[in-house]
């Protein structure tokens, strides 16, 4: 991208004695970033100037050449044939300097009643929009992946754990629901964003809107926006939206963070619980035997980005005086990025769910270890009018004799479990089972295999 001539042909030139130097421009240009804006800042224009005509600042001869010379541009972008240019400092800018060139007089019409500080904010809200789009359809194919591999894992006994120690075992179907969750959360907290973003900024020029009476409502139906940004200076200076946008990705990619993380850990062979798919795994340069899961732990180190992007724009907008402050450039950046990290990761991880392979022998082995049905004996222990606090007394003394055994407590016979509490009866055994355990948890939100089936044939209607 050229930066030759100089900004002597800048549109606001026309105040200055000599033009910005070579450095100033480089340093204050952004086409090189928000041409990424350009369909949209395209769109935009075209409503603009239809509103324009609508209310009688433009002509009809006017409008029809701006329509005619936008449609060139437009293709001009989607072909890469558009002549960018880093002289011509933005995206609004290098358009609007073509569509004069395409059309004369016209396109020299066109920035009446607006200015670049409400088209940016106008741009960047329909791209953000979107982006929206494409992320809650991509949470939608990761929560359909995730539906699928608990289907087939209903019945799959694995140990939960608290600490990352054995806690109680739970049915892996059970244990991908609980993301199947988290994301329903992201997904909402995405569209709330949605809501609040889709109003219209065009029209506050630049902060204290214009003496021509112009129809906001008509632009703001014509791009979808359900209605306008009521005040015109926090129009060109609110970036609320972007935070909000990059603090719901930021959790997206905490949650996937925390799934890589399980993966991680359940592919080292301390655990085996599952095997990925070499196709989502990377080698080593030096130790042949190596398959690492390199794609779980770049969406793990991803998240550290889009945080950082959060921090990177609560900080830009800490302290700005009202209203547009050209700080705001600096907004694209990173949300052009948390957005392009999050749907790739989101894109790449329901790829890889299905690819992975359980090993249900390996996880129901390590759900035997630990004592895990311990609580069931105790909740057993209550049930024969044991008062919880004494149940719980009484099975940690016979985890201990267990331990001292070298044994499970479910290995336990009767007449030894009996020495700790007389309650015991022959039934104890049944409780002291992985599938005695699962079954007996059919509540609500509980991990018993039927409650699992349930629970997945309603996730799938919400997705619906
Ligand atoms: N490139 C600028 C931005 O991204 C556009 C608005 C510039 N407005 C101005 N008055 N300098 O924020």
């Amino acid at each position: 991208m050229p930066a030759n001539d100089k900004t002597r042909n800048a549109p606001w030139s026309g105040r200055f004695g000599e033009p910005a130097t070579e450095l100033v421009q480089r340093f204050t240009a952004s086409v090189g970033f928000d041409r990424r804006l350009a369909e949209f800042d395209v769109e935009a224009s075209v409503a603009h100037a239809r509103m324009l005509h609508a209310v009688g600042v433009i002509a009809k001869g006017d409008l029809a050449a701006i329509e005619k010379g936008l449609a060139q541009i437009l293709s001009e972008i989607r072909a890469g044939s558009f002549p960018w240019s880093e002289a011509h400092e933005d995206v609004h800018f290098n358009i609007e300097r073509r569509l004069t060139e395409l059309v004369g007089e016209p396109g020299k019409r066109l920035h009446t009643a607006r200015s670049r500080n409400d088209q940016v904010a106008t741009d960047v809200r329909l791209y953000l929009r979107a982006a929206i789009d494409q992320a809650l359809a991509l949470i939608k194919s990761v929560q359909r992946a995730l539906l699928e591999l608990a289907d087939a894992h209903a019945e799959t006994v694995m140990p939960g754990y608290t600490h990352l120690q054995v806690a109680q075992p739970v049915s892996f179907g059970h244990h991908l629901l609980a993301y199947f969750e988290m994301l329903a959360r992201d997904a909402q907290r995405l569209a709330d964003c949605r809501k609040r973003l889709n109003r219209l900024p065009l029209g506050a020029a630049a902060l204290a809107g214009t003496s021509f009476q112009i129809d906001r409502l008509m632009v703001a139906k014509e791009l979808g926006f359900d209605g306008v940004c009521e005040n015109s200076i926090d129009a060109v200076s609110d970036r609320d939206f972007a935070i909000e946008f990059c603090a719901g990705a930021a959790l997206v990619m905490m949650h996937l963070s925390r799934f890589c993380e399980e993966l991680i850990l359940w592919t080292n062979p301390r655990f085996g619980f599952v095997e990925l798919a070499d196709r989502f795994c990377t080698g080593s340069s030096i130790m042949p035997q190596k398959k690492n899961p390199d794609v779980a732990e770049l969406i793990r180190g991803k998240t550290g980005r889009v945080n950082g992007h959060v921090v990177a724009l609560l900080t830009l907008m800490k302290a700005q005086p009202l209203a547009y402050n050209r700080d705001n450039q600096e907004d694209k950046e990173p949300l052009f990025d948390a957005v392009d990290t999050l749907t790739l990761s989101l894109a790449v991880f329901a790829e890889m769910l299905p690819g992975i392979k359980v090993n249900r022998e390996e996880m129901e082995a390590a759900a035997r270890q630990g004592h895990a049905t311990a609580t069931d004996l105790a909740e057993y222990l209550v049930r024969k009018g044991v008062p919880f606090r004494e149940a719980h007394e009484a099975v940690a003394q016979a985890v201990r004799y267990a331990e001292s055994r070298g044994c499970q407590l479910a290995e336990l016979k009767v007449s030894e479990l009996q020495r700790f509490s007389p309650a015991i009866g022959k039934d104890a055994l049944a409780v002291l089972t992985l599938e005695g355990s699962l079954q007996s948890r059919t509540h609500l939100g509980g991990t018993a295999p039927v409650r699992v089936k349930a629970a997945i044939a309603k996730a799938r209607k919400s997705l619906a």
